[in-house]
C-alpha cells in the first residue's frame, strides 16, 4: 500500500517537473529563450559578476543570456601583462561559468592595439621591434591564450579595429610594422590553435558607408586566400541619432553576403548628448567634463525614454528581419550602473544604455521584446 502511494508520488512530481520544463512559467522566460530559433542572446560579464560577488547580476545573466564575453580581462594587457607571464585567474572563472551553464564563449580579443601592453610593440631600449619580432609575439600570444581554451571558447573576437571610418587601414603599431598581412596572421594563428573555433572580425561604425566597403573587402580577400574567417562583428554602440537603422541594416546585408555570419557584438544605446560631431567607439577619444552634457542624472523623462525605446525596437526589428544572417546579439553589459558608458566619451555622467536599470530592474523594453518575439 504504501509503495503504491510512494510510486504515485513519484509520478506526480516527475509529471510536474517535466512540464515546468516544457512550458516555463512566464516570469521564468528569458531573453534567450524568446529569441531561440532567431540568434543567440550575449551579454558581456565583468569582473565582480565573474568571480561571482555580483549573485544578482549572475542570476540575471543565467536567466536571459545564453551567450557572454568578457568585457576587459581576457584582452592582452590583462592576460599577458609582462612578455611570458600569463595571467588566466579571471579567464578561467568566466570561461568555467559559461561551462557550467552551457554557454556560447567568446573570447575577446586577441590581437587590438587598445588595451595591449607597451612591451608588445618594442625591445628593451624602447625602439619599434622588427616585423619578425612581432610576428614571434603575437603567434605566442594567440596561440597560448587560444590553444588553452580550445573546445571551451567557441568563438574568438581575432582582430579587433583594423580599419578607419573612411576604409583606410588603422595606423596601429601592428600594421606600422607588419602591414595589412598582421590580419592575415592572426587568423592563421588562431586557426592552427583550435581548427574549431569560430573568428571573428569585430570593429564599430560598421555602418558607415566607406568602412563597410572596406570591411568587405578585407574579408572577402582572407577568403579568397583560403584563410579562415567565421564571422564579422558589429560593435553596436549606439547614438540617438547615429547610426541610423537604414545603414545599419545594409552592412547587416553586406557583410552576410560575403557568406560571414554576422553578429552584433557589443550593443548599447546611449541616451546622453554626443560631444563629437561624428560618433566613435575609438576608446583613446574622449572630451571634458560638462555640466550640460549629462543632462539625466535625476533621471529620464518620459518621453525621451520612449524615444530611446522605440529606437532599440526598430533596431531589433531589423536583426529580426535578418536572423538567417545574425547568429548573436550581444549587450555591452547588463545592467546601466556598470556600463562604460557612463565613462565614455565624457567620464562622470550618469547614462541609461542597456536593458536593466541601476537596480537590476528589468526596463519595459524587455517585457517588450518578449512579447513582440511571441508574435514573431
Ligand atoms: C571597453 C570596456 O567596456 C571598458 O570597461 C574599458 O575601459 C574600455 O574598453 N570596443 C571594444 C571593447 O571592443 O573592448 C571596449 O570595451 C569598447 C569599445
Amino acid at each position: 500500500m504504501r509503495l503504491i502511494v510512494l510510486i504515485k508520488a513519484l509520478f506526480f512530481s516527475a509529471l510536474i517537473s517535466s512540464n515546468m520544463i516544457s512550458c516555463k512559467p512566464k516570469s521564468e522566460i528569458g531573453l534567450k529563450d524568446s529569441m531561440k530559433g532567431k540568434f543567440l542572446v550575449g551579454t558581456a560579464m565583468n569582473t565582480s559578476q565573474i568571480t561571482g560577488r555580483d549573485s544578482i547580476a549572475i542570476n540575471l545573466i543565467i536567466k536571459h543570456f545564453n551567450s557572454i564575453v568578457a568585457e576587459n580581462i581576457m584582452k592582452s594587457e590583462v592576460i599577458q601583462p609582462v612578455e611570458g607571464e600569463f595571467d588566466f585567474a579571471l579567464s578561467d572563472q568566466f570561461v568555467k561559468f559559461g561551462q557550467d551553464n552551457k554557454m556560447f564563449i567568446i573570447g575577446h580579443t586577441l590581437v587590438w592595439h587598445s588595451q595591449a601592453p607597451k612591451w608588445f610593440f618594442v625591445d628593451e631600449n624602447g625602439k619599434d621591434v622588427s616585423p619578425e619580432v612581432l610576428k614571434e609575439r603575437m603567434k605566442k600570444h594567440i596561440q597560448t591564450v587560444v590553444s588553452r581554451y580550445k573546445g571551451k571558447v567557441h568563438g574568438w573576437d581575432v582582430v579587433n579595429e583594423a580599419i578607419e571610418d573612411d576604409g583606410s587601414w588603422r595606423k596601429s603599431k601592428f600594421y606600422q610594422i607588419l602591414g595589412e598581412d598582421f590580419i592575415r596572421l592572426a587568423f592563421v594563428y588562431a586557426h592552427e590553435a583550435d581548427p574549431n573555433a569560430e573568428l571573428y572580425y569585430n570593429d564599430y561604425n560598421m555602418a558607415v558607408q566607406k568602412k563597410r566597403n572596406a570591411v568587405v573587402a578585407m574579408v572577402n580577400n582572407l577568403k579568397a586566400q583560403g584563410v579562415k574567417i567565421t564571422g564579422i562583428g558589429m560593435q553596436g554602440h549606439l547614438l540617438m541619432d547615429f547610426p541610423s537603422v537604414e545603414e545599419f541594416e545594409k552592412s547587416i546585408v553586406a557583410f552576410g553576403a560575403t557568406g560571414a555570419k554576422v553578429m552584433i557584438t557589443e550593443l548599447d544605446l546611449s541616451i546622453l548628448p554626443n560631444p563629437f560631431s561624428k560618433a566613435s567607439a575609438d576608446i583613446s577619444n574622449t572630451a571634458d567634463y560638462q555640466e550640460k552634457m549629462n543632462p539625466y542624472k535625476n533621471g529620464v523623462p518620459a518621453d525621451k525614454m520612449i524615444e530611446w525605446e522605440n529606437r532599440y525596437l526598430d533596431f531589433f526589428k531589423v536583426f529580426f528581419r535578418h536572423s538567417d544572417k545574425i547568429s548573436r546579439v550581444t549587450l555591452w553589459g547588463l545592467t546601466d550602473k556598470d556600463s562604460w558608458k557612463n565613462n565614455f566619451p565624457i567620464r562622470g555622467r550618469t547614462d541609461y544604455p542597456l536593458f536593466f536599470d541601476r537596480n537590476y530592474q528589468p526596463k519595459p523594453i524587455v517585457t517588450k521584446l518578449l512579447e513582440m518575439t511571441n508574435l514573431n
